[in-house]
């Protein structure tokens, strides 16, 4: 792991051949700590799934030239339309010229068509787009955990499924790859501040999500999970239905 700045910890670490995870600590005032973590995969053409907050652009901007030219970026993904997910997508596509925003349609008709400066590549439910050597396919799961137009990718080459806000632990110290639990950790900090919408689509969609046989859930807070993704995706399905 390298430790891109000192002052706030932000640091990389390659989790999946050419998958790479960013991640930066924080701390919130009376509530410890929390992380914010943006995923790159370096290919042909190169996608980063999250922007962080807007606030963090020079800190995520540091970190992803400590692996590639960030003028290479092609894709700037994200789940769903929040500052942490895509809080600094206009810096992002002044910074790399030939990338564009990939969101699911429902963003793109909703906001991003909108909001960024360059129009988005939208992606239909179940669509796989070529990265080169790796492949991502979008999946649309409105409002889970929340918001309307969410969405995942699933990256087919090495079975990651870049999960989102799937499974936020909180906590600032987290190793960048875990095959402890995580159901636990971050069911502890839902029954706290409940993000989720409870769509009654919710088990079915993330059936669907664990039919893909994912073996690394690339969580956005808290540690990545290495092991049966499909058994993991289904114990979270029954607790949300409790
Ligand atoms: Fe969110
Ligand atoms: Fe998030």
């Amino acid at each position: 792991m390298s430790v891109t700045d000192r002052e706030s910890g932000t640091n990389v670490h390659e989790i999946a051949d050419g998958v790479y995870r960013i991640n930066t600590p924080v701390a919130l005032a009376g509530a410890g700590g929390f992380s914010f973590n943006q995923y790159l995969i370096v290919d042909d053409e190169p996608l980063l799934f999250h922007t962080g907050p807007r606030k963090m652009f020079a800190l995520v901007r540091q970190a992803v030239a400590s692996v590639l030219p960030v003028e290479r970026l092609r894709y700037i993904g994200f789940s769903h339309v929040e500052a942490d997910e895509c809080g600094s997508l206009n810096e992002w596509l002044a910074t790399a010229r030939q990338s564009v925003p990939l969101c699911g349609a429902i963003a793109a008709m909703v906001s991003i068509d909108d909001l960024a400066d360059r129009a988005p590549r939208a992606v239909a439910d179940g669509e796989l787009l070529s990265l080169g050597k790796h492949a991502v396919r979008w999946f649309d799961t409105p409002h889970l955990p929340h918001a309307w137009e969410c969405g995942f990718l699933m990256e087919e080459r090495t079975r990651t499924l870049l999960c989102g806000d799937l499974f936020t632990q909180s906590g600032s110290s987290h190793p960048p790859v875990t095959e402890s639990d995580i159901l636990g950790p971050s069911e502890a900090f839902r029954h706290q501040l409940d993000y989720f919408s409870h769509s009654k689509n919710a088990p079915a969609m993330l059936e669907r999500l664990a039919s893909t046989g994912p073996k690394l859930l690339a969580c956005m807070h808290g540690s990545a999970w290495r092991g049966d993704g499909a058994a993991l995706l289904r114990a979270l399905s029954d607790m949300i239905d409790d």
